[in-house]
């Protein structure tokens, strides 16, 4: 066990788990924000992603002794009140189906649009496809993003 001191959605928080317990155990459990999905423990899915100083990342590969000192955003701090570009984009184009997947996928997005401002449709498909929707929700996210992506370009000077 360690004490393991990190920033998550903007608070400094202290936390004692064991060494390699994942991130998305330490944010669900311990911190009980319960927006960060668990599915397949593995990388692959993409339910668990979180943000790190913007970039995606996904929390089921990061030992809670890695996250020491790091800096995360999770779907709860995105905004208080769902106004954030993204998400205010995934509901006018009523993105979600069971939802499970969708705050890995909106902080994906959110990655994607910090590295291409006006993504296109291939770079799109590109950075969503490595996260799984097994309700096929993929024609609406790509909505979405354009819509977001609009919005966040407009809202810079
Ligand atoms: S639970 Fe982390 S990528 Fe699937
Ligand atoms: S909305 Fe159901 S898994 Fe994506």
């Amino acid at each position: 066990m360690s004490e393991i001191r990190l920033t998550v959605n903007g608070a400094k928080r202290v936390v004692t788990v064991d060494d390699d317990t994942p991130l998305v155990w330490v944010l669900r459990d311990t911190l009980a924000l319960t927006g960060t999905k668990f599915g397949c423990g593995m990388g692959v899915c993409g339910s668990c992603t979180i943000l790190e100083n913007g970039k995606a990342v996904r929390s089921c590969q990061i030992p809670a002794i890695e996250a020491k000192g790091r800096n995360f955003v999770t779907i709860e701090g995105l905004s208080r009140d769902a106004s954030h570009p993204c998400q205010r984009a995934w509901i006018e184009e009523d993105v979600a189906q069971c939802g499970f997947c969708q705050p890995g996928m909106i902080l994906t997005a959110c990655g994607l649009l910090r590295e291409h401002p006006d993504p296109s449709d291939q770079e799109i498909d590109a950075a969503m496809s490595d996260s799984v929707c097994r309700c096929g929700t993929y024609p609406r996210m790509r909505k979405a993003i354009r819509r977001a992506a609009a919005a966040l370009r407009a809202r810079k000077p």
